[in-house]
Order: structure tokens, then C-alpha cells, then sequence
């Protein structure tokens, strides 16, 4: 690797390659020499005075203080420098922990693929291996630890967003694998191929759909309004909401009403960012329930006649309106709701872009309603006045255009409907001929469960149950996906169209195209999925 390295022009970091030292320490402990900590024959007349575990820990530090003495220095490098890295021809970089790693040569000889170790570059490692759980084992790190070519800079703020005027400055950073739909704001997707490959979505691969530019919070001095007619106005700390109310988890998908919305946009052009079948991912979310703190604050737990629960982000358009969302106060206060003041994202602390330190998850409801980086919560006679929730995220007629639509006339989508979509193969695919096996996710809105995922390999002439994966969820809570598997046999030379339709629990099932329910903003896009591929010999 030395010499490859050489021949390519890089820069040679190590004073001696790792996998040199390595030998030679290896060799030298196998002769039974003392190693670098030098605790050698003495060791076992030690043991006997001092006990075995004080000298075996006092052996390992001298071993490790020698070992750091010694170890090569490496370059420094920032995450937007190792981004750069993200092709052959740029060389392939990738993150793991804080070290950094040149993977160009282990490219091709990935056993998953080069396609798949490629979706990685310029990123953190971490969210594949967790995916892919094959990673998991000593040995795939002491083979990774032969490519590390730097650490990351312990600096890696980003610039202030006053200092720039760029109102975006102070966004995190992004795993590069993330597939763009907006930079500013920020709006990505995981690559279709990952999305079903594991239940829960790595925290950084889970979409992300950004109005505005990340607030930057300070969780010490956040605060969390809660108020509203017929309750007391509570102003609650990060440690109060973790500490006066008990920790409910969840495992919800969170889905954009856009999701799938380039599909709608190849009938006629809509307005909205074109995402794929990425706008969608599952996560098993930790957080105060909204009832609880809604009942300590003393409101009802029915209420009569029309009431909402308005809830307030931290982030603002140019004119200072926060983005805001509301629910019916029913589903705020139903014990059966499962409605969360979430804190944390599958065992972690909310990430910057999914809502740090709060945010509200609304299971079984357009995501849009599941505010980040909530400030305030109200209770309102009326919906959020928000444009979110009065101009936006509505449905219409095929015929409504944009001379013609009156947003007062449609409700806020709440519910959403039945979703599914093939995650593999690929459109444009040429797949090997003999047992094909599609994959893909289904979800549906309210809770309800899936019952059945449909594919056909014709177009949709013949049709196979898929075999739905994982244990049946609580009736009407079924607020997650279930990823779905079907294996057929496939001859070489054919031409398929795959295509897949789910079934929910009150037998709703998904329109057979998108002409029929198209609409000016591209929303609600759920009719059957089709992907197009061609057999190979
Ligand atoms: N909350 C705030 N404060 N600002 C936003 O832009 N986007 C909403 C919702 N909550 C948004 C928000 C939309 S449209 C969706 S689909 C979800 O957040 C996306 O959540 P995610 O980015 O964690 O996937």
C-alpha cells in the first residue's frame, strides 16, 4: 500500500506504516519478549503481592502511555476537507470515530460492493455499519485501521451565521451520503436503497426537511412555553421536562406530505422540492408525553366543542414567523395517541436538524405537524395560524390550479394515507438472472396497521403477497413501517416492471397512478410504485 501510495502522489502521513509496526509488535510479543511496557518476569511475583488485576492495569497503562509515546502523528483534517474525497478519481475518504480513512484501495474490494462502500464516501462510516450489522466485528476495524490516514480537527464549529451573513452558516454538518434535494434550506433524503435495509433509519441518514435555517439553541437557557385558556402557563427547563414527567418511548415513521412527489410531477409539473421515495423514516423516539405535561398544567382531559394544540418552533422566516403546526386536541391528550415532547432519537439526543434539545412527534400524522425545535405550545380555539398549517400541506382537486385555489376551502392534511414503495432493485437496474428479490417499506397514517404488500412483476397483470417482516404492532398503533421482502424467479433477457401496492387495516388500499389524485403542490403522491428493470443473462 506503501507503494501505491507513492505512485499516486499522496501525501505519506505515516513515519511507518501501520500494518508494519503492527507485525513487528506482533512478532515481538509472540517470542514472548517484554513488550514496550516492559513488565516482563516480574510481572507474576507482582501479581502475587499486589493482585493480579492492579498489575495487569498497571502493565496495560504503561503499555498504552509507551504506545502513545510512539505513535505516528496524522494530519488534521476538517469534515468538509475529508467531503472533498468522494469519487476514485478525488480518492475515497470515510470517517469512523475521529480517525480518518483512505479507502480507494479497499474500493473494489469491498464484499458488499463498490456501489455500496461509494454511498459512504466523504462521510462517517457509522450509520452504514449500523445497517449493515456484518461490521460489527474486531476484524473489519483492525482492516480499517490500515487506511487511516488523519484525525479529524478537534475544531469544528461552524462559523457563526452573524459573522457571514449567511443565515445558513450555522447549519450542522451533513452526512455526505445524504441524497440533496436543498442546500439552504436544508433538505435531504436517505438513498432509496438504504432506506428499508434496517427498521430504525441511523439517526444520520433519516430525512431531513428543513423551511428554514437550524436555530441554534443553547439547552441551558431553553425554555418551553406551554399556555393556553383553562390551563396555567408552565416555562419549563430541558432537566424539568426530563424530570418531572416519565420517559415514554415511541417507534414512529415520520413522513413528509412530499414524499414521492417527483412521481406527481412527471404527470404534470408541481410546485416543491422533487423528492424521491426518501421523505420517510423510522425512529424510536424518547420524550415527555404531550398529555402529561398538558394535564399537569391543568387542562382538561376531553374538552367541548373545537380546540387545537398549536405548537411554535424556535426558527423564523426573514419577517420573524416562526414555523408553527397544529393538531385537534383530542389526539394531543388521548392516552392512545402516543403524542411526544421528544428529547431523544433512537437512544440519543436530538440532532441539530431533527430538532434539538425538543421537538413534538405526532405518530401516524404528516410530518409536518411533528415541530422542531419546539418554543411554545398553545391551546387555541383555532388551528396554528401559521402558513403551515393554513397554506400549505392541503390537498386538492386535480382540476384546482394555481389561479384558482382557495387554501380556505381544503382542511390540513392530518392523517396520511396508505404509502409503499420498492426499495431494490433500482429503476434502470440490470438485475442476474434466477431468484430476484424486491424489497421495499409500507406505512399507513392513523395507526393503521399494514396488513398486505402486493407485487407484480408485470406491471401489475399478476400479482404475489410480499412477506412482511417483523412482529405485528398493537392494533390501531401501528405507527411504524413494515419492510417487506418478496423473492421470484427471474429469466434472463426479460423486461420487468415491478410494481407494489399496500393495504391497510381498514382494507384502504393505493391508487393504481398519480394522474387521478394529482394536485398543484405534489402532496399526498401514493399510488402504486413502479420500478422498471431488465434481466441480464
Ligand atoms: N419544525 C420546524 N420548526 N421547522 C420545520 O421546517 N419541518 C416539518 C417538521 N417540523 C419543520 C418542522 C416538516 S414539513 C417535516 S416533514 C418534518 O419536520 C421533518 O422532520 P425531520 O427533518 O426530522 O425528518
Amino acid at each position: 500500500m506503501l507503494l501505491l501510495r507513492a505512485v499516486t502522489g499522496r501525501r505519506l502521513p505515516l513515519p511507518l506504516p501501520r500494518r508494519a509496526w503492527s507485525r513487528t509488535g506482533a512478532a515481538r510479543f509472540a517470542a514472548g519478549s517484554p513488550g514496550p511496557g516492559g513488565t516482563g518476569r516480574a510481572a507474576p511475583v507482582l501479581a502475587a503481592l499486589l493482585g493480579l488485576g492492579a498489575v495487569l492495569a498497571y502493565g496495560d497503562r504503561r503499555r498504552r502511555t509507551a504506545q502513545a509515546a510512539q505513535a505516528p502523528r496524522y494530519p488534521r483534517y476538517t469534515r468538509e476537507e475529508v467531503g472533498r474525497h468522494r469519487s476514485p478519481q478525488d480518492r475515497v475518504w470515510v470517517t469512523h470515530g475521529t480517525d480518518v480513512f483512505d479507502v480507494t484501495d479497499f474500493v473494489e474490494l469491498h464484499p458488499g460492493g463498490a456501489d455500496k462502500i461509494l454511498l459512504a464516501a466523504g462521510g462517517a462510516l457509522e450509520p452504514f455499519w449500523a445497517l449493515y450489522a456484518v461490521h460489527s466485528q474486531p476484524h473489519v476495524l483492525e482492516l480499517l485501521r490500515e487506511y487511516k490516514v488523519g484525525e479529524l480537527s478537534p475544531e469544528e464549529a461552524p462559523p457563526a451565521a452573524a459573522a457571514t451573513g449567511d443565515p445558513f452558516a450555522g447549519d450542522p454538518p451533513r452526512h455526505p451520503g445524504l441524497r440533496v434535494n436543498s442546500q439552504k434550506p436544508f433538505n435531504a433524503e436517505p438513498p432509496a436503497e438504504l432506506l428499508a435495509e434496517r427498521f430504525l433509519t441511523p439517526n444520520e441518514l433519516f430525512f431531513t426537511r428543513n423551511h428554514l435555517p437550524v436555530p441554534a439553541v443553547d439547552p441551558g437557557s431553553y425554555r418551553l412555553r406551554v399556555e393556553g385558556p383553562g390551563g396555567r402557563a408552565l416555562s419549563l427547563s430541558l432537566p424539568e421536562l426530563r424530570s418531572r414527567f416519565p420517559k415514554h418511548e415511541v417507534t414512529a415513521t415520520l413522513q413528509c406530505a412530499g414524499n414521492r412527489r417527483a412521481e406527481m410531477s412527471q404527470v404534470r409539473p408541481v410546485k416543491g422540492l422533487p423528492w424521491d421515495i426518501g421523505a420517510i423514516s423510522t425512529a424510536r423516539w424518547g420524550g415527555a408525553r404531550l398529555r402529561d405535561v398538558l394535564l399537569h398544567a391543568g387542562f382538561e382531559e376531553q374538552r367541548e366543542g373545537e380546540w387545537h394544540v398549536c405548537f411554535e418552533g424556535l426558527d423564523a422566516d426573514a419577517g420573524g414567523a416562526p414555523y408553527g403546526a397544529s393538531i385537534p386536541y383530542g389526539r394531543a391528550v388521548s392516552p392512545a395517541a402516543d403524542v411526544l415532547l421528544a428529547y431523544e432519537m433512537n437512544g440519543e439526543e436530538l440532532p441539530r436538524d431533527h430538532g434539538f434539545p425538543v421537538r413534538v412527534v405526532v405518530p401516524g400524522v404528516v410530518g409536518a405537524r411533528s415541530v422542531k425545535w419546539l418554543r411554545r405550545v398553545a391551546v387555541s380555539p383555532a388551528e396554528s395560524p401559521s402558513h403551515w398549517q393554513q397554506n400549505d400541506y392541503k390537498g386538492f382537486s386535480p382540476c384546482v390550479d394555481w389561479d384558482t385555489v382557495d387554501y380556505k376551502t381544503a382542511p390540513a392534511i392530518q392523517e396520511l394515507p396508505v404509502q409503499s414503495a420498492i426499495t431494490h432493485p433500482r429503476p434502470g437496474a440490470a438485475v442476474p438472472a434466477g431468484e430476484l428479490t424486491v424489497k421495499g417499506y409500507a406505512w399507513s397514517g392513523g395507526g393503521r396497521p399494514v396488513v398486505r404488500v402486493d407485487v407484480s412483476l408485470d406491471g401489475g397483470r399478476t400479482w404475489r403477497v410480499a412477506r412482511l417482516a417483523g412482529e405485528r404492532p398493537p392494533p390501531e398503533r401501528a405507527w411504524a413501517w413494515v419492510l417487506w421482502e418478496l423473492r421470484a424467479p427471474v429469466a434472463a433477457g426479460a423486461e420487468l416492471e415491478i410494481v407494489c401496492k399496500a393495504v391497510d387495516g381498514s382494507y384502504n388500499v393505493q391508487p393504481d397512478s398519480h394522474a387521478p389524485i394529482w394536485n398543484l403542490r405534489g402532496v399526498l403522491s401514493n399510488a402504486w410504485h413502479r420500478v422498471r428493470v431488465s434481466v441480464r443473462d
